[in-house]
């Protein structure tokens, strides 16, 4: 594997963290199946290659992600890692989505049950997965920042949130990141987000890093995406959508080959580039998977290089949305 990997303090006033973070959602079916060994094999080879922050989601698999978590570090020392959990998702046992529930009484709520499958006595990072539009932030925040008080949980982040929310939240308690999705075809954020982070000294992990897996250089026309998988319903697999995004896949292939690296590994050194203040989620969910992206950490993009890769995949040109309707519908950031 690469090179050991670095740590820097996530915000002004927040934690040490690794350069990278692991995303655990798809060890959870949120892309279908996934082999439980193997993801336990790949958390684990991503604690020994250094990295110290692991994401996950009350609500990724009902609670399956985090019991996976709590398997995998059961091996391993706890004060090593910084757990990030997201809350607020309400669920059905259908796999349906409910909307989102960030009252007080159910921040401790979600906080109670997240302790108890992930088998610790405090959360590193919590933070609502959507800002609920029926509740202040001030109140959702002001709930969290009682459960630090009282040390359940150590930081407060904050999940796909716009420039206002941020401000309001961050004058209740000190937000530590903001996790928001950013790639090379999701751009968004620069505009207002980004900048209002660095204002505040706020740090971003970045999530959708490879799109979903769309420009990760693995996805083709071919491979369709079926029932509850994420990607059965976003505008950008779909249709003519998918045909141009994956031209411009074919793009930054070609720039990437002259590299001698691959696709994922150009697309996640795009968003190291970005900024010492963003930490990549890596999403793999097997190992060689880890393997591919930590490769990114090695590869050295000059400026050069990098106006190439935009004009590969310049800002703006993706096809779709980078939601369904609906949950575009919920991202704060998006309003
Ligand atoms: N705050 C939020 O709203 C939010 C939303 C989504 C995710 N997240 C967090 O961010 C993490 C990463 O998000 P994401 O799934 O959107 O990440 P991503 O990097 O955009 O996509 C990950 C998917 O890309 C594919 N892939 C192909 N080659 C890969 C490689 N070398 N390394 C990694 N993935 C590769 C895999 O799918 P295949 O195995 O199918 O090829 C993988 O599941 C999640 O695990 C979660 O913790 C947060």
């Amino acid at each position: 594997m690469s090179n050991p990997i670095g740590r820097h303090p996530l915000s002004a006033s927040g934690p040490e963290v690794s350069n990278v973070g692991l995303g655990c959602m798809a060890m959870s079916g949120v892309y279908g199946p996934a082999d439980r060994a193997e993801s336990i094999a790949t958390l684990h080879a991503a604690l020994d290659a250094g990295i110290t922050l692991l994401d996950t989601g009350d609500f990724y698999g009902m609670g399956h992600n985090e019991m996976l978590i709590r398997e995998a570090l059961s091996s391993r020392d706890r004060d090593e890692v910084l757990l990030s959990v997201k809350f607020g998702a309400l669920r059905g046992p259908d796999n349906s989505w409910g909307g989102n529930d960030g009252r007080p009484a159910a921040v401790k709520n979600f906080l109670a049950y997240t302790l108890q499958r992930l088998g610790v006595d405090h959360v590193d990072i919590y933070r609502p997965a959507r800002v609920d539009p029926s509740v202040p932030i001030e109140e959702t925040v002001g709930a969290i920042a009682e459960m630090v008080q009282a040390g359940y949980v150590r930081h407060i982040g904050l999940s796909e949130a716009g420039a206002d929310t941020i401000k309001r939240a961050h004058s209740v308690h000190p937000i530590v990141d903001l996790q928001i999705e950013y790639s090379l075809i999701s751009r968004g954020i620069e505009k207002s987000i980004l900048p209002t982070c660095r204002e505040l000294g706020i740090g971003v992990t970045a999530y959708g890093i490879l799109s979903r897996g769309l420009i990760s250089g693995h996805w083709s026309r071919e491979r369709t995406a079926a029932g509850s998988d994420f990607r059965a319903h976003a505008p950008r697999f779909a249709g003519e959508h998918l045909d141009r995004n994956l031209e411009l896949v074919e793009q930054l292939r070609s720039v990437a080959e002259a590299k001698d690296a691959s696709v994922a590994q150009v697309a996640i050194a795009w968003v190291i580039s970005r900024g010492r203040d963003i930490v990549p989620l890596i999403g793999a969910r097997r190992r060689d998977q880890l393997a591919e992206a930590l490769g990114a950490l090695d590869l050295q993009l000059t400026q050069d290089d990098l106006a190439e890769v935009e004009r590969a995949m310049p800002a703006e040109a993706a096809m779709g949305d980078r939601y369904p309707a609906m949950a575009m519908a919920h991202l704060d950031s998006e309003h």
